[in-house]
């Protein structure tokens, strides 16, 4: 079938293991100049299966260069999702004095004790790197450094250092809530707190949490954020990440007020409203400015991952995305911009000052811009109480399509006739919605499209969305419309080189 090939599908760039199943990121760490990230792996097949940890590594979180896997099951079990770090002093006490040691803290989950029934399936388990994340030694004699406590879902640990109350924490995902832990030296672990029973979305089981101190830009202040991902019950089915703002004393994470308003009122508050954004996660120790944080999600959903028309690998990750923590009017968001470097790919720009669209415009016509590699941004103004739609489409008359609906008030993106899979209920069976605060006036678009992803950032990356879609030939056309008239404006097509 045409639109099944590597040539169609295989993105631009955007991660995407070489060969067979990839699901969420892990054991992100910075260390001499390279970003690494591993991933959940089975590679032998194209669905998921007994994980591993897959490996690559990038100079600017861009361009990524597959690596050799990193860990394999061993008799403790599979390994599921966890973090890693660079453990500058030596509190392991696993240096060889040469070079600083890399922990990774991840999850054995044991097949033999889930065929039994077992409760206990879960742990944490510990693998030291001496040479910056290449080759791994399990802690043998020390493993499992956690043991289960009697819950079922018991995983994907989250280690940082708290340089605020000078110690090692851990994050993990306990079913229905998360909970934290305490070290010295990553080897022991103490029970500190719980979080989250019966606050935020609780559609499906917490998984992948993280948790990490960060500035609030342009004020001394610091605040706890706590990134959590959930399956089912995402923003607009499946899988989904929200996230809350508080306080932690060193022991107990508290919700900041009007966050807990905010929660309470929204029910939860999402990182990422599209479909295609789960278990991410951020570089603990990124050379970021300002305390923010570089993340970055798996861009599938468990509805589908499966079954997504990309035979020869499954699944690629969202772009890595700049988390920055703001106050406005008195409450606490986080904005989301993607990668800086992408700014050093730009082969041409196509920029047009001002566009008064009446009825439709074309913003890009075949053969202007390579869409399967564009990063746009634009603004609009003189909006009204109307729909605005923005679409993609192709010669064999496809569509993708996102805008502002003032009518609903919502951001959407609609992919139903968007390619191969639209039969696909749970794939493109109703537009993706992500709630706006009353009626837009104006506002800015950052968008990305790669050959199977849109990534929406809409206001400064107040409001997000990413999807991917799998139209059977490349989109070659851009345009907008709406009932009435309004005004695009400093509209930049830039066309990346790949
Ligand atoms: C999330 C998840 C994690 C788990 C991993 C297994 O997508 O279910 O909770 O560690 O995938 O591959």
């Amino acid at each position: 079938v045409k639109s099944t090939g590597e040539q169609l599908y295989r993105p631009n760039f955007h991660f995407t293991p070489k060969n067979n199943w990839m699901n969420d990121p892990n054991g992100l760490f910075y260390a001499d100049g390279i970003y690494n990230l591993y991933f959940q792996y089975w590679p032998y097949g194209n669905k998921w299966g007994p994980m591993h940890w897959g490996h690559a590594t990038s100079k600017d979180l861009v361009k990524w260069e597959e690596q050799p896997i990193a860990l394999y099951p061993d008799r403790f079990g599979y390994i599921f999702s966890g973090s890693a770090v660079l453990d500058v002093n030596n509190t392991s006490g696993f240096g060889n004095g040469k070079t600083a040691p890399v922990v990774a803290i991840f999850t054995y989950h044991d097949p033999v004790k889930e065929k039994a029934g077992a409760m206990d399936v879960e742990s944490q388990g510990l693998a030291y790197s001496l040479d910056n994340g290449y080759t791994w030694t399990k802690y043998d004699v020390g493993n499992p450094v956690i043991k289960n406590p009697g819950i079922r879902d018991f995983r994907d640990p989250k280690v940082t250092w708290d340089n605020i109350h000078n110690q090692w924490i851990m994050v993990l995902a306990a079913q229905d809530r998360s909970q934290l832990y305490v070290s010295k030296n990553l080897k022991y672990w103490s029970y500190l707190s719980d979080f989250g029973k019966n606050i935020g979305a609780h559609g499906g089981v917490w998984e992948c949490p993280d948790f990490f101190p960060m500035k609030v830009e342009g004020t001394g202040e610091t605040k706890w954020v706590l990134i959590q991902s959930l399956n089912p019950g995402g923003a607009n089915g499946g899988s989904g990440t929200q996230y809350f703002v508080g306080d932690f004393d060193g022991k107990t994470f508290t919700l900041d007020k009007a966050f807990a308003e905010r929660v309470a009122k929204e029910k939860a508050v999402w990182l990422d409203h599209g479909k295609d954004n789960y278990a991410g996660v951020t570089w603990g120790n990124a050379p970021v400015k300002d305390g923010r944080r570089i993340m970055i999600g798996w861009m599938s959903n468990w509805e589908y991952a499966e079954v997504v028309p990309t035979n020869g690998w499954r699944s690629s990750n969202t772009i890595p995305r700049e988390l920055k923590l703001v106050k406005k009017d008195g409450k606490y968001a986080l904005l989301t911009s993607p990668a800086e470097a992408l700014k050093n790919y730009i082969e041409k720009a196509n920029r047009q000052k001002k566009i008064v669209v009446k009825g439709t415009a074309v913003l890009s016509q075949k053969g202007m811009t390579d869409l399967t590699k564009a990063d746009i941004t634009f603004s609009v103004k003189d909006l009204k109480q109307d729909v605005y739609t923005f679409t993609f489409s192709n010669d064999a008359g496809e569509t993708l399509s996102f805008g502002i609906d003032n009518k609903a008030h919502n951001l959407f993106i609609d992919r139903q006739r968007s390619g191969s899979i639209a039969e696909f209920q749970k794939f493109t069976g109703t537009p993706s919605k992500a709630a706006l605060s009353g009626l837009q006036k104006a506002g800015t678009f950052r968008i990305l499209m790669d050959k199977t992803s849109i990534e929406i950032f809409y206001n400064d990356g107040e409001t997000v969305m990413t999807e991917i879609f799998f139209a059977s030939e490349p989109f070659s056309t851009f345009s907008a419309a709406a009932s009435s008239v309004f005004e695009i404006n400093d509209l930049t097509i830039n066309q990346l080189k790949f």
